[in-house]
């Protein structure tokens, strides 16, 4: 039978964990997720544990940054198997605190920030990054790591956390995980599993178009507008419902570039049925330079 892993409903109890840590001189580190983990979650746990010799994973699907038409109700809660998938990992600890405990009677304050949590998914989804940074500074405070880890695959959420991180002196490493992909390049997502079989044919596609325009921009001779133009009615020849954007930003602004000369990410947002597909790329420097 696989050994189980230690689960803790509770701030004090996840403290009186971290504190017995501290005192043997341990490391620690976070993974926060929204549970329903997949490989790109598990490749979290692995990457931080480079770095730290305790790892956390919380558990907790946060309301505040779902918008009033998003999935919150539906999104899926699957504690009993994220955990046994935890237990065959190097996690050590699990942090599934009820909505109460996180946002209790009364609770009133949030974090904000402007400029980057404003632009591209903080355009399409006002409010959600304020929910993000609210519940990230939390469990960072809550929890106390050396150290916490962030998939690259939401891309602007990681830039968005190291911003405020930044910003608030909060004293913790923030790390960034290798964008996972399965088989057809298609990012690993916990919302995947809302694609029907056509659907998920076609989202193999997104990552092929993103993969088309890098090479075309790579090349020298696309301007990134251009290249955005074309990657969007690609996605909507493959079948895409819409597309919110694809965009050629600057690395750590992600606000648009136009001189590519150093390089940029491209990030992009299609939808299929009633799902919004994330996906991003980093672009090269032209090979001309130019
Ligand atoms: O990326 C996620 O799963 C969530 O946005 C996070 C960082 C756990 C905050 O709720």
């Amino acid at each position: 039978m696989a050994s189980q892993i230690p689960i803790v409903r509770t701030v004090s109890a996840l403290r009186h964990h971290v504190a017995l840590w501290r005192r043997d001189g341990y490391k620690v580190g976070l993974v926060p997720t929204m549970g329903a983990l997949h490989k790109g979650h598990l490749s979290l746990v692995d990457e931080i544990s480079q770095k730290a010799d305790k790892i956390i994973v919380s558990i907790f699907v946060n309301p505040t940054q779902f918008g009033k038409n998003d999935d919150l109700d539906v999104y899926p809660r699957r504690e009993k198997s994220d955990c046994e998938k935890l237990a065959k990992t190097s996690a050590n600890l699990v942090f599934v605190p009820p909505v109460a405990e996180m946002y209790p009677k009364g609770h009133v304050t949030s974090v904000t920030l402007s400029g980057i949590s404003e632009i591209l998914e903080g355009a399409e989804r006002p409010g959600h990054f304020d929910g993000v940074a609210t519940i990230v500074s939390k469990l960072l405070m809550q929890s106390q790591p050396d150290v916490a880890i962030f998939g690259e695959k939401d891309y602007q959420q990681l830039a968005v956390i190291r911003q405020f991180v930044r910003d608030l002196d909060i004293p913790v490493e923030i790390l960034g995980g290798g964008l996972v992909r399965e088989a057809d390049g298609l990012a690993y997502s916990s919302r995947n599993a809302y694609l029907n079989e056509k659907e998920r044919i076609i989202a193999g596609n997104f990552n092929r178009i993103l993969k088309a325009l890098c090479t075309a921009v790579e090349k020298g001779n696309c301007p990134p507008r251009a290249a955005e133009a074309s990657a969007t009615q690609a996605l909507l020849e493959a079948g895409f419902l819409s597309v919110d954007y694809v965009s050629i930003v600057h690395p750590q602004t992600l606000l648009p570039l136009s001189d590519m000369k150093d390089g940029g990410q491209v990030v992009a947002v299609a939808r299929l049925g009633g799902v919004r597909l994330l996906d991003n790329m980093k672009i090269n420097p032209p090979e001309s330079g130019s």
